[in-house]
């Protein structure tokens, strides 16, 4: 039957889902899949229905895509879709919200302060450095790709970081600065069933890991296998897969992870439930380093489908 691959919409990394979703139409339709693309952004939802759509492969990134609303409407329509259901896209979408449910199971993620647009107070803002420690992370709640996403160096830096990610969110993230090792580690299937990926440590110019890093510039290393002390690339993988787990997720995600130089200890930072599948984008790199092809983890995405 008929797949739409869901690529574009209204989010700030419309322009990467729409990398992502190429990829994807791309590799299904050489393997034979009657896909076509289909931007939310243009199109209603309900057409899915009316055109005889039979499964859709979500490559929407960021709000209104990644965080449940998507999921919600194909519900409705009864239309089976790639990745996770309603309420783990919902909390994943929401770095605040993930940490709260990892923090509740024991699972180890950076220390955090939450500011509210409109709410919090200049003497509030002042008072995170001394919470957290310098630098720390400001980034908004909900959005994807470091769009928005500040390390603040000193006190004076403090202000501008928070302004520019309020004006993306109502809530602000503050982060304690995990200064070491960044991995990220890809999780595919459900429940008992899920299994990670290989890690992949990332070395990005100046430690910058941020959009023109990620999807723009060739000057990223990425190392897999990931190099890391025997044990170690282990103990991330049960780790992810049990922070993938407690949220409920299923079809595929991607957690990513800091190691602490120091300590070796590693922390949870996030979990993207849509990941990137852009040529720089790190599941199809992962993935093809376990011997699974471009191709073929679009189309076992796509098997996975479900409602
Ligand atoms: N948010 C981007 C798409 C990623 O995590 O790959
Ligand atoms: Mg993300």
């Amino acid at each position: 039957g008929k797949v739409a691959v869901l690529m574009g919409g209204r989010s700030a990394e419309r322009e990467v889902s729409l990398m992502s979703g190429s990829g994807v139409l791309k590799a299904l339709q050489s393997k034979g899949v009657d896909a076509h693309a289909f931007d939310p952004a243009e199109r209603d939802l309900a057409e899915l229905k009316h055109k005889g759509f039979k499964r859709c492969f979500i490559a929407l990134h960021g709000r209104f895509g990644e965080d449940g609303t998507v999921q919600g409407a194909l519900e409705l329509l009864g239309i089976p879709y790639t990745g996770s259901g309603v309420m783990a896209s919902s909390i994943a979408i929401d770095k605040v919200m993930t940490k709260r449910v990892w923090i509740a199971e024991g699972l180890p993620t950076p220390r955090y302060v939450l500011l509210h647009r409109g709410v919090f107070t200049r003497e509030q803002v002042r008072q995170v450095p001394d919470e957290l420690g310098l630098p720390l992370i400001v980034k908004p709640a909900r959005e994807g790709s470091s769009i928005g996403l500040g390390k603040v160096q000193g006190y004076s830096e403090m202000a501008g970081a928070v302004d520019a990610a309020a004006a993306l969110d109502a809530d602000v993230l503050c982060e304690q600065f995990i200064s070491g090792d960044e991995v990220t580690c890809p999780v595919l299937g459900e429940g008992e069933g899920a299994r990670a990926l290989p890690v992949i440590r990332i070395v990005a110019p100046e430690g910058n890991y941020d959009y023109q890093n990620k999807y723009f510039t060739d000057d990223t290393k990425y190392l897999v296998p990931c190099g890391l002390p025997a044990g170690e690339e282990q103990a991330i993988q049960e780790m992810v897969v049990k922070a993938y787990r407690v949220l409920g997720c299923r079809g595929w995600g991607r957690v990513d992870v800091m190691i602490d130089a120091a300590t070796r200890k590693p922390y949870l930072l996030e979990i993207n439930t849509s990941p990137g599948m852009t040529g720089h984008s790190l599941v199809p790199m992962s993935a093809r380093a376990a011997g699974i092809s471009y191709e073929d983890l679009c189309l076992q995405l796509l098997a996975s489908a479900s409602l």
